[in-house]
């Protein structure tokens, strides 16, 4: 019989592993998502109607739908919504069937997923950032010639990004938790790893202590570095 400590420190490489794919989706999922989140916060805003239409049918849908929905509609429902462009073409074209499957890889699926539902949480930081800062500045920046996008990318943003920091980081740590809904596409990120493992050795509470305290760990260092980024930046103001 194995001891818990050595059941731990065995199971330790294969969480460690998932830990790894874990930060990895966050990372590509908060990338992706902020430069979809900047182009959509900044459409909210937009005096085109149409634009900030479509900009906020977008927030409304990824943030007033559950995350494991939408990774199910991209995992099973995109290779149907292909399947039937596919058919389309086949039967208008003659053209002949060159893909069949029930779902795409866990790995797109996830980026897809979390980066779209990202996305629409980081539009409404960016929105709420420019919002705040004062009138002002966007008049003065206009008055001395600048263009609107002169003004929103060398006056507006830089003073806007200082202030979602902590938000961002909010999200980020939210996000790096909310991963954890991509092992129910087999996506082996750490919480799928911890399944996998007391699906052989039946010692649940163990390895979910263990998957919970790496997690910790990571929520933990990234709101530390969050926090050491604000005050940097707040030296800057002071000066
Ligand atoms: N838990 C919420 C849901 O299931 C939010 C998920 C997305 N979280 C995020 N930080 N983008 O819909």
């Amino acid at each position: 019989m194995e001891l818990p400590l050595e059941l731990i420190w065995n199971s330790l490489p294969i969480i460690l592993e998932g830990a790894l794919h874990t930060l990895e989706i966050t990372l590509i999922a908060i990338s992706l998502g902020f430069i979809l989140g900047l182009f959509a916060g900044l459409a909210r805003l937009s005096k085109k109607r149409v634009v900030r239409l479509l900009a906020t049918c977008y927030v409304d849908f990824f943030r007033g739908t559950p995350l494991l929905v939408q990774i199910f509609m991209v995992y099973f429902g995109l290779p149907q919504l292909l399947g039937s462009f596919q058919n389309f073409m086949m039967d208008t074209f003659h053209i002949a069937q060159i893909w069949e499957s029930t779902h795409i890889n866990p790995f797109p699926a996830a980026i897809i997923s979390t980066s779209l539902n990202s996305g629409a949480y980081i539009a409404e930081i960016f929105r709420a950032g420019v919002q705040s800062i004062e009138r002002g500045q966007m008049e003065a920046a206009r008055s001395l010639g600048m263009t609107h996008i002169q003004a929103m990318r060398f006056v507006i943003l830089p003073q806007a990004f200082k202030r979602i920091i902590p938000p961002l980081g909010n999200e980020f740590i939210a996000m790096l938790k909310d991963t954890s809904l991509l092992s129910v596409i087999g996506f082996e990120e750490m919480a799928r790893r911890g399944q996998l493992i007391i699906a052989q050795t039946y010692k649940p509470f163990h390895i979910w202590l263990t998957v919970a305290f790496i997690y910790l760990i990571m929520t933990f260092a990234i709101s530390r570095l969050v926090d050491y980024m604000e005050r940097r930046l707040k030296a800057g103001d002071d000066r």
